[in-house]
């Protein structure tokens, strides 16, 4: 099928545009938006027909009857005009009346039909709609939500939200506007004409000539505002984007008591939406009022005509009636055209931002046919792995491999990619070069659901959801017993405080987790590491916010689940990683050192400083610092 693209008509800097915003005052509005502003139309009409084609048969069924119903508005004043020129034919009281009585009984029951039919649509069309806006939602949904980790650290959580309810609604206005105006607008049209083309050409032309006048001015007009509607769309999500993250970090503003710096912020740009929206409304209202006037027109002049025609005798009181009922049906049914060609135009790019996000392949894919990760033994390899973000090198051409069963802790400074080393094992991102292989297999060619499982994965910032600590903790395993919960629970040292709580293991844990303390939340994530019981063990910091008492109690649980596991550690504490079989040294992507303990102490390298700090009980290294140019002590923190 062929593209078809909306393309904002005008530059911005067109005559009409700088008269237009010139005389709303707008001249600061620059209409730019991602990309080119280019909207396919093809895209978004084929995500909606996929979801529309199900129920097929009741979208033909609603355009019958709402069809119908308009042929019947055509029909009617026909039977009107029989009606009122029976008075001009100087028939007996009886005659007059009795068709009389036949033409109103007739127009009684067409307008009965018509009620009935346009009814049955509206029923139809609720039910078609709610249908249809589930299974949009549903798809966007699960496709946007199988996007990668990189894609979410990269847009606006909040403003997705958004945009997901408004590619919903688009579809909702979308449909409206076909059903309640393009097709009875369609068919009055139609019929209007071979009826008046039937009675009076002249008539018929003179309203051929207005609509299509009207149409195409109107077609044009909307298309111009497609660049500011789309501009507001996204500025819609921009400024949702942005206001999300400032409750999100309410602590922050909170603990800086910076209220009057982001109220300005969100004044700021609130404002600027409202500016770029009354820009948009006033143009509408202008291009109504010129709509408003044309229709004015519209009606003088075939009024004219008729009074004419009159004059020269042949047109009737009847054909006066006829005329006055199509000239208000066309008009009603082309009054709103403007605004809903501008709904069609908006619903198109109120749809745009989600139907982009909706056909962005995923990142992280899967090949046809995909081995299945089963008995896992754990032997992990990287083979000249290179990984950037976005053309900033993390992991630089890193070779390494782990025996099955082996504990590695994973040490170096911040920053050295420690946690991106990590992530790639469990495909949160692919390697730009090189091959990451499990148990021999390149995980690249196995299923992504496969290799989720073998990996029991803690990591440095866990987030809960907004659900009760039980459903949290057995999301590392979905159908595991009251049982096995509260024993994972009271491994990853959980349960006293859980069950201290009033709700116990139902308590919510509000947004995040936000209403647990850090050492809390990186328990109940633990205790769904230990519940998943997955042959390969990441825990990335996993204990990192406790206490030690707290900690000693877990790691003693965590030596245990290590024992036959695969284990990738990161921690800072020395007294940790000592006791793992392999220590393995990151500085700046590379790996610099790996071996035992014991090795890496002889060798006097990174390793041994940061035991010797450790062990010393102190940090700044002065003398070493004063070497690489630190000016003072106050440098080190800012280093
Ligand atoms: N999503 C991201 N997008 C872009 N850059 C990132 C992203 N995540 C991490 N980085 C960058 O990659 C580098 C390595 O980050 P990584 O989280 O792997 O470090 P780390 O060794 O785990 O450090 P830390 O000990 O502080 O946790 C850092 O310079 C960081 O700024
Ligand atoms: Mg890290």
């Amino acid at each position: 099928m062929k593209e078809v693209v909306m393309t904002p008509k005008n530059t911005q800097n067109g005559w009409f545009d700088r008269a237009m915003r010139r005389l709303f005052n707008a001249l600061d509005i620059n209409p730019h938006v991602e990309g080119d502003g280019r909207l396919n139309v093809t895209s978004v009409l084929r995500i909606y027909w996929e979801s529309l084609q199900k129920l097929s048969s009741v979208v033909v069924m609603i355009i019958t009857l709402v069809a119908i119903a308009s042929v019947i508005g055509i029909i009617v004043p026909l039977y009107y005009k029989d009606f009122f020129n029976v008075f001009a034919k100087g028939l007996t009281a009886e005659e007059a009346g009795r068709l009389l009585f036949g033409a109103i009984s007739t127009v009684f029951a067409l307008d009965l039909f018509s009620l009935v039919s346009r009814r049955t649509a509206m029923f139809k069309l609720i039910r078609l709609t709610q249908a249809v806006m589930t299974d949009l939602r549903a798809r966007a949904f699960d496709h946007v939500i199988r996007h990668s980790h990189a894609y979410y650290t990269s847009v606006f959580v909040g403003a997705l939200v958004q945009k997901l309810s408004r590619f919903q609604r688009s579809y909702d206005r979308l449909a409206d506007s076909v059903v309640f105006h393009i097709v009875p607008t369609i068919v009055t049209l139609i019929g209007v004409v071979i009826v008046l083309l039937r009675e009076s050409p002249l008539l018929a032309l003179a309203m051929i000539l207005w609509v299509v006048l009207l149409i195409t001015i109107n077609y044009y007009f909307a298309r111009w505002m497609l660049k500011y509607n789309v501009y507001r769309a996204a500025l819609d999500s921009v400024v949702t984007g942005k206001t999300a993250d400032m409750f999100t970090n309410q602590a922050a503003i909170e603990a800086h008591g910076a209220y009057d710096i982001e109220r300005a912020r969100h004044l700021e740009f609130t404002k600027k939406q409202m500016h770029v929206a009354a820009f948009t409304w006033n143009s509408g209202h202008l291009y109504h009022g010129f709509q408003e006037g044309s229709i004015v027109l519209l009606r003088y002049v075939v009024f004219c005509v008729g009074i004419v025609l009159w004059m020269r005798g042949g047109f009737s009181l009847g054909m006066f009636m006829l005329l006055h009922a199509y000239v208000f049906a066309v008009t009603e049914k082309i009054w709103p055209i403007g605004q809903v060609i501008r709904d069609i135009y908006e619903s198109f790019a109120d749809a745009k931002e989600m139907t982009e996000a909706t056909l962005r392949p995923h990142d992280i894919l899967e090949i046809p046919n995909a081995h299945v990760f089963a008995n896992v033994e754990g032997a992990i390899e990287f083979a000249n792995v290179t990984f950037e973000y976005g053309g900033k090198r993390v992991i630089d051409n890193l070779s390494v491999s782990i025996a099955p069963g082996e504990r590695v802790a994973l040490i170096g400074p911040s920053g050295a990619g420690k946690s991106t080393f990590v992530k790639l094992v469990s495909r949160i991102f692919d390697p730009n070069e090189g091959t990451i292989t499990l148990d021999g297999i390149d995980i690249r060619e196995a299923t992504i659901k496969s290799l989720k499982q073998a990996i029991s994965t803690v990591p440095q910032e866990p987030t809960l959801f907004h659900r009760p600590i039980a459903a949290n903790i057995k999301y590392g395993k979905q159908d595991a017993t009251d049982e096995e919960m509260e024993r994972a629970a009271r491994l990853a040292n959980c349960h006293a405080f859980i069950s201290a709580h009033p709700l116990g293991y139902h308590a919510l844990v509000g947004e995040r987790g936000v209403k647990l303390s850090g050492g809390e939340r990186q328990r109940v994530v633990l205790a769904r590491a230990f519940l998943k019981n997955a042959p390969v063990l990441v825990l990335d910091e996993a204990t990192s916010s406790l206490d030690s008492e707290s900690e000693r109690q877990v790691q003693e649980a965590l030596m245990r689940l290590m024992k036959g596991r695969t284990t990738l550690i990161i921690a800072h504490r020395l007294s940790t990683i000592r006791q793992m079989d392999r220590i393995l040294v990151l500085d700046q992507g590379k790996l610099v050192e790996d071996g035992t303990h014991d090795e890496l102490l002889a060798k006097e390298g990174m390793y041994w400083k940061l035991w010797t700090v450790q062990q010393n009980g102190f940090i700044p290294d002065l003398e070493a610092a004063n070497e690489e140019g630190v000016q003072d002590e106050s440098d080190l923190f800012l280093a």
